[in-house]
């Protein structure tokens, strides 16, 4: 057994074989039962694992409700950082993420001892950090925001606070524009929202002249622009089901389309394609390693969990509560 599982471990996550014929969805559930256990899962993830969980939502809503859960274990379905923020507001529960390989790309962008002397060399500066980050970087940081709360928490600073942002340049950039700051920004950006292009975005508007632009605000500085609604998963999809139109661009990671097509079935949501390609899915491969195997083995073994190293979580909670309570 035990070299069965540091094969697990260099993996990181569980690859036994699956009983062949079993219903995995009623199994999950029924572990769930027998474990006290809730999943959750991002806007992101396959929409097979957002119909299973317990509960869909968006960064903030995620955090919030790990916060709020009397579950004896949380299955997060998404990335490494969201099970490190879930961990940190929960140390006495059982974490587990599918697989831990599933990490973030703006996390990844700034490293804990890079951002610690960037910090370091602006002492003057209060530091605001996106929750896509690690829990190294969140016990360096004064407040942490999601896309949902980042400009209340910005604007509860005095306007002439001195103000570190990061680490996602295109997020920062966009708050500055919309409160007038000018925040120092971390150079830090997302693999996925990187990759949309002005030029395949204005060809659909030509194309769907009524539409309805959705970006989310990780999009570089000339997309956003071009939007109609620029907010979190959660306010696109809120937006969405309450706006007249009928047709939508979504400039996001294309999970969000799952949700957004099961709530709102008589609307039409098209994923605008990348710039290296010509089809519409913008997939997070990281968000996609989490399925529903991985998700049966990781309850079954309790394996991968998450672990934060107490002096790291002590001062990483401060700015997440701090968030939660600004929210
Ligand atoms: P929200 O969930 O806040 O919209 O952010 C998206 C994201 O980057 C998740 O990793």
């Amino acid at each position: 057994m035990n070299q069965v599982k540091d094969s697990w471990k260099e993996k990181g996550y569980v690859d036994e074989p699956i009983p062949e014929g079993i219903d995995l969805k009623a199994e999950i559930r029924r572990m769930c039962r027998e474990k006290n256990a809730i999943i959750l899962a991002h806007y992101y993830t396959d929409g097979v694992l957002q119909d299973l969980a317990d509960f869909v939502g968006d960064s903030l809503a995620l955090a919030q409700q790990a916060a709020r859960t009397d579950a004896s274990i949380i299955v997060m379905c998404g990335v490494h950082f969201m099970g490190e923020t879930n961990k940190v507001l929960c140390p006495d529960k059982t974490v587990l993420v599918p697989d831990l390989n599933a990490t973030c790309s703006l996390a990844e962008s700034c490293p804990a001892e890079a951002f610690k002397a960037f910090v370091e060399a602006h002492p003057d500066h209060e530091v605001i950090s996106y929750v896509n980050t690690s829990a190294a970087v969140k016990a360096l940081t004064d407040v942490v925001v999601t896309s949902t709360n980042a400009k209340r928490i910005v604007d509860s600073f005095p306007q002439d606070a001195k103000l570190i942002f990061g680490p996602d340049r295109n997020l920062g950039s966009y708050i500055n524009s919309v409160t007038g700051r000018q925040m120092l920004l971390w150079d830090g950006a997302c693999h996925v929202h990187e990759r949309f292009s002005v030029e395949k975005l204005v060809a659909l508007m030509k194309e769907h002249p009524g539409a309805k632009v959705l970006a989310h605000p990780e999009c570089k500085g000339a997309v956003v622009k071009l939007a109609d609604v620029v907010a979190s998963t959660a306010g696109l999809l809120h937006y969405a089901q309450q706006a007249e139109a009928d047709t939508f661009l979504v400039v996001t990671e294309s999970g969000i389309l799952h949700e957004m097509q099961k709530t709102c079935p008589d609307k039409t949501f098209i994923p605008v394609p990348p710039d290296d390609s010509t089809c519409g899915c913008n997939e997070c491969q990281f968000m996609r390693l989490c399925t529903l195997e991985k998700v049966y083995n990781t309850l079954r073994y309790e394996w991968p969990a998450i672990e934060v190293p107490a002096d790291v979580a002590a001062r990483a909670i401060r700015p997440i509560e701090r968030m939660l309570a600004l929210s």
